[in-house]
């Protein structure tokens, strides 16, 4: 069994050893993750082998001259790893290869192959000499390195069956915990969230994206303590004034200080009952009412009433299963060494899947009658969830924030006086509000959704539904004074409209999409491109490098494309060739998301001149320069793909018929439901996933399905299996 169970199965219930406890169990976890990627068998080839000939062709005419003594000399490194030196070394070489930017980009690449037999050699013998042979693993499981998988070799893998990943647990999402706290009777709005999401954009709710650390501790100790203490107020009796112990407790609860001598029994078993079904929606074991009862009859000793129960009863909201899914697995590995998520691990993973809600009682009989065991079984929880009109499903649509990244258009700040020509304020919230509704629009036909997003030239526009007027427009009297933003004559109610076919084409022309990638004043090709090469085109652009003093050159009088000459160098070309020709077509965008056929620039002349009769300046003046928005879309891996375009609109229908594009896209959906990154192993959940995709014409209900029926959602592997992948 993974150490991961163990570290479960060896929790003792004492509060005062959790802080040991929950740092225990991380560390197992990690510790059952790192071991499972040790990689046996392949010691036998060795570093004559398979390394050194690697070095040889693709490093050392970099790396080998003893000449620069901070440089990596690997025409002389030595196989063993016995210094602290040789082993930093090895780690750097490991994190470089494994991250796949060593030799860099644009030299000549080492096969996959060798590659991989290069790493597993490393990774081996680093384990082996306790050296860290975790540093580039930790980055690839962040949501940003998920392109880092090699696409060919998921969509063409030859694996007969998905190698799901080991067992994990998973921190609640921040609104399951919230909801977790009002359920046990407390108010979320007056605790701290102990498990913030990062900032930053991207897919958030990541497995790996958090470690259990001390503060992170420290606030779910004080949570539960606040939690405890509002489940056991304490009332003023009106009559007596008097003060009465849990006065405005649960009547389990109130028991448990209310009788003379200490409670029964039978009165502490009630108490945990109730307890355990409002944090945990379960029962309690034998075993855990023996070791709960234990602790509260010494907790009462020791405390008295009042502090011992109250402690015993926030120990319950510190159990692991309170503030992690599980996802460990039970019974019997299968064939390929796969074991099946438990029904009550399920019951929470489709709930989680899908909606912001503990499991609803459905699920959870359904667990507990043992329907819930099967892949079927599965399927029709999500079909009735996902039919359900009461329930709310606000996963569905964050997925798709989060993917396009429009919703932080209200995070780039725009000065009022550039959009004075439309009388009002800017408000990006309205800009976003209608791309929500453009996208929900979309899946409600549920067809083609994928290529519905990226060309549709339809779009709500300025657009809310008044529950008493019906559709109004969506800015009141102190903001813009129509849909500015996409020029139209005529603001109607019979939404969404069509707009210029020739103009717009999906999400990445919609305003919000196009503010979000912008600028405070100006446009931002390089952050539009390097999305269309990250989120499409499922290619990589290494991070921007510290030493870069990556600005805009100052220079009014030019126009974006011009500025942007500064990147042709070769030193930085080698990022920006992946990212600026995507992102140059959006030219035709102002930086507000206006169509535009002119962009304004300084007319350094014309201001030079604009003097008042005294020779003092009177300002700017500006003139206008044709935008040119042609780009090229290169390097995507497809053939026949590659070509140049002369407008985004072009570009984006090109990408839209794409086979890549569309698994890229897959590959982001799976990201999103698992929490994690696709591996090697998932190869066959993404191409049946892909498949239904296709099959359903075009349906994202059918996609999400199908991955969460995959043996990736259903299945854990059992590390020493991992390994093998
Ligand atoms: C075209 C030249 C070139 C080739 C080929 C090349 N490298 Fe590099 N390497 C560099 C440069 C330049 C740096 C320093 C800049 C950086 O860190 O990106 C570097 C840095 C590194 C570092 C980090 C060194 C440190 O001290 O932090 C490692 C490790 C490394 N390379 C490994 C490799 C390996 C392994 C290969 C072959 C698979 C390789 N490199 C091939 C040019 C090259
Ligand atoms: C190793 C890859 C890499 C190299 C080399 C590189 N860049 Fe970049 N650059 C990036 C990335 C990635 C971004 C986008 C940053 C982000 O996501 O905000 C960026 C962004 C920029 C920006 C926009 C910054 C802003 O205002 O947001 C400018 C300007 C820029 N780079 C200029 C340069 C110049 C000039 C060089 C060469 C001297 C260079 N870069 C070298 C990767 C690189």
């Amino acid at each position: 069994m993974s150490k991961t169970v163990e570290a479960i199965r060896c929790l003792s219930h004492d509060t005062v050893s959790l802080f040991i406890r929950v740092l225990c169990f991380s560390s197992a976890l990690i510790f059952a993750a790192f071991a499972s990627s040790a990689c046996r068998g392949d010691e036998q080839h060795g570093f004559a082998g398979q390394v050194a000939p690697l070095f040889q062709n693709f490093c050392v005419k970099c790396h080998g001259t003893d000449e620069e003594d901070t440089q990596l000399a690997l025409h002389q490194i030595s196989a063993t790893m016995d210094a602290p030196l040789q082993l930093a070394n090895w780690s750097k070489i490991l994190t470089r290869l494994q991250l796949g930017d060593m030799p860099p980009a644009d030299e000549r690449q080492p096969p996959r192959d060798d590659r991989e037999r290069a790493i597993r050699w490393i990774k081996a013998e680093l384990d082996r000499a306790g050296g860290r042979a975790d540093a580039g693993e930790a980055k690839l499981r962040q949501f940003a390195y998920g392109n880092l998988v090699d696409h060919e070799s998921l969509f063409h893998s030859t694996l007969e069956v998905a190698i799901p990943a080991e067992p994990r647990l998973w921190r609640l999402s921040p609104s399951i915990y919230e909801q977790l706290v009002n359920d046990a009777g407390g108010d979320s709005r007056s605790i701290a969230q102990p498990f913030a999401l990062g900032p930053g954009g991207g897919i958030k709710d990541y497995a790996a994206a958090f470690v259990v650390d001390e503060p992170t501790v420290t606030q779910l100790l004080r949570n539960a303590g606040e939690i405890v203490a509002a489940q056991t107020r304490d009332k003023q009796d009106k009559e007596t004034n008097e003060t009465v112990v849990f006065g405005n407790a649960p009547k389990q609860f109130r028991a448990l200080v209310e009788t003379q001598g200490g409670p029964t029994g039978g009165q502490i078993e009630e108490a945990l009952h109730y307890q355990f079904d409002r944090i945990l929606q379960r029962e309690p074991t034998a075993d855990e009412l023996a070791g709960f009862t234990a602790l509260m009859r010494k907790n009462i000793r020791d405390a008295g009433a009042a502090r011992g129960v109250r402690a015993t009863l926030a120990a319950v909201l510190l159990l692991p299963e309170a503030v992690f899914r599980l996802e460990l697995g039970q019974g019997p590995p299968d064939k390929h060494g796969r074991i099946m998520l438990s029904p009550r691990e399920l019951a929470y993973a489709v709930a989680y899947a899908l909606t912001d809600e503990r499991p609803d009682g459905q699920l959870l009989k359904a667990a507990d009658e043992g329907r819930l065991a099967t892949r079927d079984d599965v399927r029709r929880e999500l079909e009735r969830l996902w039919q359900d009109p009461k329930t709310k499903k606000p996963r569905i649509p964050r997925f798709f924030r989060e993917y396009f990244g429009y919703h932080r258009a209200p995070d780039v700040f725009k000065n009022d006086k550039d959009v004075k020509q439309y009388s009002g304020r800017f408000r990006a919230e309205i800009l976003v509000n209608d791309t929500d509704q453009l996208i929900e629009w979309i899946l409600k036909r549920d067809q083609n959704v994928l290529k519905e997003l990226l060309t549709t030239n339809r779009s709500f526009v300025n657009y809310r539904v008044d529950s008493k007027k019906g559709p109004v427009l969506a800015h009141d009297k102190n903001h813009m004074e129509l849909a500015y933003n996409v020029a139209i004559d005529e603001w109607t109610k019979d939404q969404p409209m069509e707009l210029p076919r020739e103009e717009r084409a999906g999400i990445l022309t919609q305003p919000s999409w196009l503010v979000a990638h912008s600028d405070n004043t100006h446009t931002h090709p390089i952050l539009r491109g390097k999305w269309v090469r990250e989120r499409l085109l499922g290619g990589t652009v290494p991070d921007l490098p510290i030493t870069v003093d990556a600005q805009f050159p100052d220079a009014p009088e030019q126009t974006i494309r011009e500025r942007l000459a500064i990147t042709k160098d070769s030193y930085c070309w080698k990022c920006h060739q992946q990212m600026n020709s995507l992102g140059l077509p959006f030219e035709a965008y102002s930086h507000l998301g206006e169509f535009r056929k002119l962009e304004p620039v300084l007319d350094l002349q014309a201001t030079a001149a604009n003097v008042d009769s005294k020779g003092n300046p009177r300002g700017d003046v500006l003139r206008e320069v044709e935008v040119d928005p042609s780009g090229v879309i290169s390097r995507s891996g497809e053939q026949g793909l590659d070509c140049e375009v002369k407008s985004a609109v072009e570009m984006i229908h090109r990408l839209a018929d794409s086979d890549r594009v569309r698994q890229v896209f897959v590959r982001h959906v799976f990201r999103y439901f698992m929490g994690r990154n696709e591996r090697p192993g998932d190869g066959p959940t993404l191409i049946a996933a892909d498949k239904a995709y296709v099959e359903s014409g075009g349906s994202f209900k059918g996609l999400v399905i199908s991955l969460l029926t995959s043996d990736s959602f259903l299945y854990r592997q059992l590390p020493s299996q991992v390994a093998r992948q």
